[in-house]
This record gives C-alpha cells, structure tokens and sequence, in this order.
C-alpha cells in the first residue's frame, strides 16, 4: 500500500488485527528486514511496516532528511491509518526514530520496542565517517555501501549463510543512493536521546544481538538501567540483525513482551 503523507509517497505494508505494532526498519535497510517479524506477530498483532522515505518503493525526495522528519512520517501514517497509539519498534536507525518520535509524539506511544539500537549520539569521529559513507555512496553506489555494511550486521556465523546474506545485499543494494544519504545525515545530526530515557513512562521492551557490534549489549544495558520497568532480552548467536539472525527467539521475546507469548 501505498500513502502521500507530508508530500512524499510512504510505501507500507499491514497485516493483521489488534494492538497496532509499528516496525522501523534500520540503515541502509527496507521493510523487507521485518517479513520473519511481520509473518508471526501479524497473527495476533495490527502489523504496519513502512518503507522510510528514501528507502524500498517509498518515494526518494531530493531533501530532507532527519529524525524529525523521519518521526513527522511515522506520525502522519498514524494519521492516515486511524490509529491513536501504537507500539513503535524501532531497530537500530530505526530505534533512533523510535525514541525520537517518543519525544515528540510520546502521547501517540502505547509501548516501545528497541532493537540492536543505542541512545546516544555520533561522536565527532562517528560524524567524519558518516560523512566519508555518504561519498562513498555517491562515487560507488549501493554495492559498495552492502560490502561495508554486511560484516557489521551479521555476525561471523551469520556471514557464512549464503541465503541470509543474499537477502540483506539485495535490500541494501534496492536503497537510491539519495537514501542511503539522507539516512547518514539524519543520523549524524541527531539528538542525545541518553536525558530522555529516564522521562520514559510506557512499558518498553530492549532486544540485541549477544554478538551486536555496531550497537553493542552495553548499550541496550544503559537503556535498560535508565528506563523504567524496561526489560531487556539478549538474542544468544546473533549479530546486529538478531531479528533476521535468530527470528523465533526475536519473535517469542516480542510476542512475550505484548502479552501474546
Ligand atoms: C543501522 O543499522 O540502522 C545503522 O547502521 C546504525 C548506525 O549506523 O548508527
């Protein structure tokens, strides 16, 4: 399906009755990231998965991109779908606009879910080498963004399988490079979300890769010490991907975590 919410075309997907459960894919990524997720918690759950703007048969638009923007998007799906409130799950990039558009629209959030994500901001050096990803980019294209970006989202054990790695390729390299930019300047300009998590009041889940490089389990450890009441479910023989690398135990913590389990 497809939507024009603040003047961009949002491709989404949404399968599924009940508690509305919005997934947020991650960088350089589409929803495609989510069909082991979307196939087991739409059996119990409203499921809505969109394609970021930039990103899978969403419209790519020149400029701009942000998390506010990003959080705009999601807010305007809301909107268009009629939903008050929903559990935002956010993996990775997508947990940054999870916990962005909890401070802005926190009102429209009945849960949160953050996947393999962290709350803090780039470092200076984080900065240089979004920026140096970006040119990369653009002088080489998607494939070479896929080659840089595999190693950090599977884990070695995950690498050597060929289908999963085949998949995660084929997503990266169907990202326009005008995406895969915005992505990189959104998330180099984003905010600390390290003050926010102790203003967190909904119930919250924490999940990551036991073997998550990219965002490690020291940092889903300090959401889950300054959230209230969040829980934390560390995915064993998983990688950064852990929803992909590890689907039932994702799916059985998520369907835990809404009362489905
Ligand atoms: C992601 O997986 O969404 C990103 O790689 C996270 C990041 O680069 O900060």
């Amino acid at each position: 399906m497809k939507a024009e919410l603040n003047g961009v075309q949002i491709a989404y997907e949404e399968r599924g009755k009940g508690t509305p459960l919005v997934l947020l894919h991650g960088f350089p990524l589409h929803r495609a990231m989510w069909e082991p997720q979307i196939a087991a918690l739409s059996g119990s759950s409203r499921v809505i998965a969109p394609d970021l703007r930039g990103h899978g048969e969403s419209e790519a638009p020149p400029w701009i991109y942000s998390m506010d923007i990003y959080a705009d998007d999601v807010r305007a799906l809301l909107d268009h779908l009629a939903i008050d409130k929903a559990v935002i799950c956010g993996f990775s990039m997508g947990g940054y606009i999870a916990l962005h558009f909890y401070r802005k629209y926190g009102n429209r959030v009945s849960g949160l879910l953050l996947a393999d994500t962290r709350p803090q901001p780039d470092t200076p050096e984080g900065k240089t080498g979004r920026f140096n990803t970006a040119k990369k980019a653009e002088k080489e294209g998607a494939g070479a963004i896929a080659d840089m970006m595999i190693p950090k989202l599977l884990s070695a054990e995950g690498q050597k399988r060929s289908e999963l790695v085949q998949k995660v390729r084929k997503i990266i390299e169907s990202t326009p490079v005008r995406g895969i930019c915005g992505d990189l300047a959104a998330m180099a300009e984003r905010s600390d979300s390290v003050p926010l998590l102790s203003e967190i009041s909904v119930p919250t889940l924490i999940v990551v890769g036991e073997q998550d490089g990219l965002t490690p389990p020291a940092d889903s450890k300090l959401m889950a010490e300054k959230i209230r009441g969040a829980k934390m479910e560390m995915i064993p023989e998983a990688g950064h991907m852990s929803n992909l690398e590890q689907p039932e135990r994702f799916n059985k913590a998520v369907e835990g975590f809404l009362g489905k389990g």
